[in-house]
């Protein structure tokens, strides 16, 4: 019997970068969302661990132990036929490769864990909202959040996530308030977020201008005014309220950047 499951994308609304343990690691403060974009999988299971990748970002990506999916296989102890649809840009800040993993093990079991395969598998697990603290191990449901749409841009620029922190210079930022409010409203929601930030959003446009193009872009479509980028980019976000705003904004955006990723979704729980 084959089993299908969704891998969504991951978006980080804020991302605070509170503190640096011994190991390098960061601390972090960030409220993660999910999209109705992501990659799809497919189990059948087999004597022999197999996989093969389709989409339009299968290029380059492994289909041995390198893969965090098959990583994830074989800490569920499970043999068969891996197929992935990779439809998520790499190098995207959107945890392509911790959503496939997240998935999987939902998938075939193994979640508890989940934490050695990376510090964003175990909140792809959950495809709710969540604030995700510590090195994304401390988990907490974030409710209350209206659901809303968005353009996702990935400016074709692949970025690694240790080169951004690397390149970070203040690690002690301040934390998000200490309870996230009961949003009524886009509007309240939106004005909150303004008053966040991803702190490695100037070092990444810094070092990456398609990530300060892309921006420039969401920022100039009739939105919410808010865009931002997602964990160590290169994906930015803009949010809007209705469907017809998203779809016309990114019309517009792909029309004058036809070599940009430009999708428009829902962000909310994917669950
Ligand atoms: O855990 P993961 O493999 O996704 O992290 C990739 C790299 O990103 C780590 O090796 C580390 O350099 C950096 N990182 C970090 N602090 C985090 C998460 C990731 O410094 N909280």
């Amino acid at each position: 019997m084959t089993s299908e499951v969704f891998a969504p994308a991951k978006i980080n609304l804020t991302l605070h970068v509170t503190g640096q343990r011994a190991d390098g690691y960061h601390l972090l403060d960030s409220l993660v969302v999910f999209a109705d974009v992501g990659d799809r999988l497919w189990f059948e299971a087999g004597p022999e661990l197999s996989m093969d990748v389709s989409g339009p970002f299968a290029q380059g990506v492994p289909v041995d132990q390198r893969n965090l999916v098959w990583q994830a296989v074989e800490l569920a102890d499970w043999t068969g036929r891996i197929t992935l649809e990779k439809n998520l840009p790499h190098g995207a800040g959107i945890g392509g490769g911790s959503t496939d993993a997240a998935a999987t093990l939902n998938a075939l079991g193994g979640v508890a864990q989940a934490a050695t395969l990376g510090a964003d598998v175990p909140v792809c697990l959950r495809r709710a909202a969540t604030r995700m603290r510590g090195i994304g191990d401390h988990l907490e449901v974030a409710d209350d959040l209206p659901q809303c749409w968005a353009v996702l841009i990935w400016p074709s620029v692949g970025v690694a996530t240790p080169h951004i922190f690397k390149h970070l210079e203040k690690k002690d930022n301040l934390a998000m308030p200490e309870g996230l409010p009961k949003f009524q409203s886009h509007t309240q929601m939106i004005t909150w977020l303004r008053g966040m930030r991803n702190d490695l959003q100037a070092t990444c446009a810094a070092l990456v201008p398609e990530v300060s193009e892309a921006l420039t872009a969401l920022a100039a479509c009739d939105g919410l005014g808010l865009a931002r980028m997602s964990g160590s980019g290169s994906t930015c976000f803009g949010l809007f309220e209705t469907q017809g705003q998203a779809d016309a904004a990114a019309r517009k955006i792909a029309a004058s950047h036809p070599e940009w990723w430009v999708k428009p979704c829902v962000l909310g729980d994917a669950s």
